[in-house]
């Protein structure tokens, strides 16, 4: 028997590589993000296969598709992030327009052109939003309304294709102490990076978002684990961080 393939997006860093690890065990990983020298020395670590995509761009997207063929059966889509937190009033466009390039543009552009694949294998889709998309917070309505219309894309596939044996699963991380999500997020702010986790007693690390991601794809293919929230202890809701100081 053949393994089953699996597509990660953003296996460069933090959940996504996390995850290309995890699955490793029971799939031939394809690890896709822009860096090509990461994912390539991932591919090597897991056994798997690289290739270098940028997801906001349509041809890169086309042509990885084209390298995964006529048959996907796990689609993770992780790539996205934030970038800034400035009020409306101080909205930075360019960074708003990346902030949906990636996360809503970018999934949805990955996730039609892989539709036939899955098809073929009656695959699952794993798309990796955020408490994020759940309310707004001060600063966050940028980041918010991304991961927000992302969960739409979820959301509605999964309605269009009831009848198809395509399963579509959304997972809801809080909290999680990567090494580049609030850096990028900061524009390379390192101090203001580590203060987002600064005293939190145990915030999630991408292993605990990766082994969710695992689970829910080794869920036998009749369980559809619409959406699952993972959040760390010390993080009751958005706003609600127990510190130690
Ligand atoms: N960390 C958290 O607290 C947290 C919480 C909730 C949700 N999330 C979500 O979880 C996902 C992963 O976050 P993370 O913490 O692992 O952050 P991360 O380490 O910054 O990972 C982001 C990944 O996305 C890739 N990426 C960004 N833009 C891309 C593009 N245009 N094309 C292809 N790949 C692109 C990056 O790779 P390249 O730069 O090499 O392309 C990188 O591998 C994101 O969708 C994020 O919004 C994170």
């Amino acid at each position: 028997m053949t393994r089953p393939i699996a597509l990660v997006t953003g296996a460069s860093s933090g959940i996504g590589a996390a995850t290309a690890r995890h699955l490793a065990a029971d799939f031939r990983v394809v690890v896709a993000a822009r860096r090509a020298d990461r994912i390539q020395a991932l591919a090597d670590e897991i056994g798997g296969r690289a290739v270098a995509c940028d997801i906001t761009d349509a041809a890169q997207v086309a042509a990885l598709a084209d390298s995964i063929g006529d048959r996907l059966d796990l689609l993770v889509n992780n790539a996205g992030g934030a970038l800034g937190q400035e009020p409306v009033a101080d909205a930075d466009i360019e960074a708003w327009i990346d902030m949906y390039d990636k996360n809503v543009i970018g999934t949805v552009r990955v996730t039609k052109a892989l539709l036939p694949a899955l098809r073929t294998a009656g695959g699952t889709i794993v798309f990796v939003t955020s408490v994020a998309a759940d309310g707004p917070y001060e600063g966050g309505a940028g980041y918010c309304g991304a991961k927000a219309a992302e969960r739409m894309i979820a959301g509605s596939l999964r309605l269009e294709l009831v009848g198809e044996p395509i399963r579509i699963c959304e997972v809801v991380p809080g909290m999680v102490m990567t090494e580049e999500f609030s850096l990028t997020r900061y524009g390379g702010d390192a101090a203001r990076a580590a203060k987002v986790y600064e005293g939190v007693p145990g915030p999630l690390v991408a292993d605990d978002i990766a082994e969710t991601i695992a689970w829910v794809a080794s869920r036998p293919h009749h369980v559809n684990i619409d959406r699952i929230v993972v959040r760390p202890l010390a993080q009751a809701a958005q706003h609600k961080v127990y510190r130690v100081s």
